[in-house]
């Protein structure tokens, strides 16, 4: 960070509002909370994730979805693939999701995030119990198998450069709070992740 933007921040106050969290969430009748979908393109989060997100907003609860395709037209529309423009990516909807929580929402992500770092950076922003790092886990050959924008097949060709699992990592969670296979039917992935919120006492037991 430069000297000029050190500066501002230290100049700039923290300003606690009337309208907290707590209230917002009493109102809403759940807590807010970040599901944070990390998996290869093709992995299948970004399914997973609009298939909780329609569970979750069936039920009453108030949700977003943020999701990696769309993000990259708005307020990532400045950001590549290199190392360092990932980051920034990961950086801001870490940011974002944050203030969504304090919304009171229940906010689902879906970036690849193939870097431990980063979601571990984005993880101390919140609260242990309001971030959950769900790990959709497919093979690399079963995705470019799928390859439902054809994006393996321009990578193989030397079309794209730094294609994630072709020739840029990807660090898989080594302790996400839920590992998922994502070879499973979608409807089993999704009663894993509606169990595992409903153990954390996010949503109420369904019945
Ligand atoms: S991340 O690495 O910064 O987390 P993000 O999830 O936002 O990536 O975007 C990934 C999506 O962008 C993929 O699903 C794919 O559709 C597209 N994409 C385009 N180029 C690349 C690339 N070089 N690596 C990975 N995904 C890419």
């Amino acid at each position: 960070m430069g000297n000029k933007a050190m500066n501002s921040i230290n100049q700039i106050v923290w300003h606690p509002h009337v309208v907290t969290r707590e209230l917002r969430e009493k109102h809403n009748g759940h807590q807010g909370a970040v599901l944070w979908f990390t998996g290869l393109s093709g992995s299948g989060k970004s399914t997973l994730a609009g298939a909780v997100e329609s569970q979750l907003a069936n039920l009453g609860a108030k949700t977003y979805l943020l999701d990696g395709d769309n993000i990259r037209h708005g307020l990532c529309r400045d950001l590549g693939f290199s190392d360092a423009d990932r980051q920034e990516n990961i950086r801001r909807i870490g940011e974002v999701a944050k203030l969504m929580v304090d919304a009171g929402l229940i906010v689902a992500t879906a970036f690849i995030s193939p870097y431990q770092s980063d979601r571990q950076k984005v993880r101390e922003l919140f609260q242990p119990e309001q971030f959950f790092e769900l790990y959709v886990d497919t093979p690399i050959a079963i995705c470019e198998q799928r390859d439902p924008k054809g994006l393996y097949q321009q990578a193989r060709a030397g079309k794209i450069q730094q294609f994630t699992g072709i020739d840029s990592p990807y660090q898989a969670p080594e302790n996400p709070e839920l590992h998922l296979d994502g070879q499973q039917p979608i409807d089993t992935l999704l009663m894993q992740v509606l169990s595992l919120l409903q153990q954390k006492n996010i949503i109420p037991e369904l019945n």
